[in-house]
Formats: structure tokens, sequence, C-alpha cells
């Protein structure tokens, strides 16, 4: 994928590129729409990744081509290196990534041409979108040699791209893990610290599976944001600044609101669950970590109400294999991806049983932790 993004820039812009860097996409084990209730999340780095070449064109201007098919046209855009004039969003959508990253960098851009290709799938609930957020920040420092010290200060600028130029009110989790990620282990992540514990996660026993329903409801960014404005409801009404200081017996006060407790209840049991998952990983009790997955999907599926009917089945499918430990949905949810446990011996076996057991048509990675953001030698 590099090569051939050297190559298309060669063509596009009859030169070598100079600069390369890349960053992951993202599967999350457990700990799920906790990051926006400052709240704890368990995510790891994907060996799938978003890579920008690129290098300096002398100009006040940035021109950039995106080598996805699945990218609104058209593919290349120019767009001014930001001055007291700010960039503002538009079309063609998926540039509004590039430029919410150029807009928010902490140094000052230069003009440069860019080439970006991925093979984290997109808009598949693997977070394509952070990765390639992060890539573009991660090549905007090697380009100026501006170096974002602290990497909390990198992802938050991603996490505002996303915000102000692509409109989706996310939390911190994916530009966190994509700018932070270590190879051979999860991230025990305090979303309120923006401290980050390694936890390993090299057992060779072990096989994580994740699953692409290759569906996406368009429900879901319009029920991500409903669901971040009842947690802040729930608060509210609770007295504290974020779900992460309420316990269970306290949510009683939410009794007759109901879609407030039970959204509420998700946040509450999920930051304990996460909690004891990066406790029993640690141990090497895999089985409690599946178990705990398992209840994960249930909250998420009956009280905060992010499933489908599809990942419900998917779900289903690999539990009925007895090889599997645990799975649930991942990301945002309303399709996308399922994460699933095995032991690793039996990973065909168990992706035989889920598409045995289906009427999707999913596909399939075997996948291990994997680094985050970096620069690439050229
Ligand atoms: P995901 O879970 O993959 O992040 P989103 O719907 O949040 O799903 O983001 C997907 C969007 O991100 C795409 O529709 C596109 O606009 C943008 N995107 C991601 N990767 C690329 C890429 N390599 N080139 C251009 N746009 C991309
Ligand atoms: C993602 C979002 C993350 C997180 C997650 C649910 O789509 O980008 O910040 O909230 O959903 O855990």
């Amino acid at each position: 994928m590099y090569e051939g993004a050297v190559n298309h820039f060669t063509k596009e812009f009859k030169t070598q590129p100079d600069i390369a860097a890349c960053a992951p996409g993202r599967v999350n084990l457990i700990g799920e729409h906790t990051d926006y209730n400052d709240g704890f999340v368990f995510p790891m780095a994907l060996p799938m990744v978003t890579v920008v070449v690129g290098k300096k064109n002398g100009k006040q201007t940035c021109s950039v081509v995106t080598m996805a098919k699945e990218a609104d046209s058209p593919t290349r855009v120019e767009f001014p290196v930001p001055s007291k004039q700010k960039l503002t969003p538009g079309e063609p959508k998926w540039a509004n990534y590039v430029k919410g990253v150029v807009q928010n960098f902490k140094g000052s851009v230069l003009g440069f041409d860019a080439v970006i290709d991925t093979s984290v799938p997109i808009g598949g609930g693997l977070s394509s979108s952070a990765s390639l957020e992060v890539a573009v920040y991660t090549f905007l420092e090697a380009l100026t040699g501006q170096t974002t010290q602290q990497k909390k200060e990198k992802a938050l600028a991603c996490q505002a791209a996303e915000h102000d130029f692509a409109n989706m009110p996310c939390g911190i989790m994916d530009q966190f893990i994509a700018t932070m990620g270590e190879k051979g282990t999860a991230l025990f992540i305090d979303c309120r610290s923006m401290e980050a514990k390694s936890v390993p996660m090299t057992d060779p026993e072990i096989a994580i599976i994740i699953t692409d329903s290759k569906v996406k409801h368009n429900l879901a960014s319009s029920a991500y944001a409903e669901r971040r404005q009842q947690c802040y409801q729930g608060a509210q009404i609770l007295g504290k600044s974020s779900l992460r200081d309420a316990t269970l017996p306290q949510l009683q006060a939410l009794k007759n609101k109901e879609l407030l407790y039970k959204r509420a209840k998700h946040v509450v049991t999920e930051n304990n669950r996460t909690e004891q998952a990066a406790k029993a990983l640690q141990e090497g009790n895999l089985k409690k970590f599946g178990e705990l997955m398992n209840e994960s999907h249930e909250s998420l599926r009956t009280d905060y109400e992010v499933s489908c009917s599809e990942l419900d089945e998917l779900v289903n499918a690999a539990r009925s294999c007895p090889h599997v430990l645990g799975s649930r949905m991942t990301g945002g949810g309303f399709g996308g991806c399922t994460v699933t446990l095995a032991t690793a011996k039996h990973a065909d076996k168990v992706i035989d049983a889920i598409k045995n057991n289906t009427k999707l048509k999913p596909t399939f990675y075997i996948t291990k932790p994997s680094g985050g953001a970096r620069v690439l030698s050229i």
C-alpha cells in the first residue's frame, strides 16, 4: 500500500515524495460509550493503517489526493494554508478530516502535496476516520519538524478536527489509541486524566477475531449525539460533573426517568466491567475477560440500545461455538464490527461457525495489537 501511494504521488505531482507517516485503526475490547463520560476504555491499535506520503510544495496551498474508492468526489482537493482566514468544512466530505487536522495542528503548517491510502475498512467501525486524522497530523509533524511533545495534545487536536469539521461529537478513544497504541498491548485508558496503562496481550493461545457485518444504519450519528446528550442530562440530575462519578445505588434518583436510568446504568456498569477486564487480562484470566465482554454486549443491547439485529446475530453466532470466550459489538454501534475472543488454534472453526449461523456476508480479521502513529522512512 505504501509503495502504491508513493507511485500514485509521483504520477499526480510529477516528483518523488520525501515524507511518509501512518496511523492505525482500532478495535475496542471493552469500555463502550464510556469515553465521553470521563470513563474507562480498553482498545488496541490494529495492523491496518492509513498512510500519508508527500512533500513541501513551496506554495501557500495544500493539495491532497485520496486513493480510497469509498471517498466522495472529487478525490483531489486544494485548499490554502490556514492564516488569519480559517479553514471551513465543505465538500467533498472526506477532505474535512484533513482540513480539520491542518487547522488544528499545533504549529505552523507549510504548503504541501500529499497522497493518502488506507488498509482500514472505511466506515466499518474500526475508526478509519481517526486513523486518517492522526496520520495527517503525524505527517504534518514530520513536514514542519514541529512535534507536539504531549501526545494527549495531539489526540485532542485530532478529536477537535472531527468535532468541528466532520460534525461528529466523538469521545477521545479513537484518536488516543491511534496516537499511542503499542505493539503487543491493549491500552487501558482513563478518559478523564487521559492516563493510559499498557496491558500485554501476547498470549499465543488467544485469538482476537473481528467480524465486519458490512452493515451501517443511518441512525448511527444522530443516535450517538442523542446518547451523549442523555448521559449529560442524567449526570446533571444526579448533580455530577459526569457519569464517571455516579454509583449504581445513586442511579435510583433517575428511576422515574426510565430512559436516562438505563443509559446511566450502562455507563456505570461498563466502567466497572472495563476495570475488571483490565485486571482479568493482567492476571491471565481470559475466561473472566470473555464473560465481561458478553455482559458488555448485553448492556449495550438492552440498556444503551446501540446494537442492531445484525450485530446481535453475529455475537450469538460466535457464542454458539464452544471455542469462544466472549463476543460483543465494538465501536459506536448500529452496524460495524463485533470483536470475539477465542482459542487461537480454533480460530478457523470459530469463523466457520459464525459464517454458518448468519445470513449476512461478513468479513473477518484475526488480529493482534499493533503500533500507534509513526513516521516512516522513505
Ligand atoms: P469509521 O468507523 O471508519 O471511522 P466513519 O463513518 O466515522 O467510519 O468515517 C468514515 C469517513 O472517513 C469516510 O466516509 C471518509 O469521509 C473518511 N475517510 C476515512 N478514511 C479515508 C481515506 N483513506 N481517504 C479519504 N477519506 C477517508
Ligand atoms: C465511536 C467514537 C468513540 C466512542 C465509541 C463508543 O464511534 O468515535 O469516541 O465513543 O464510538 O465507545
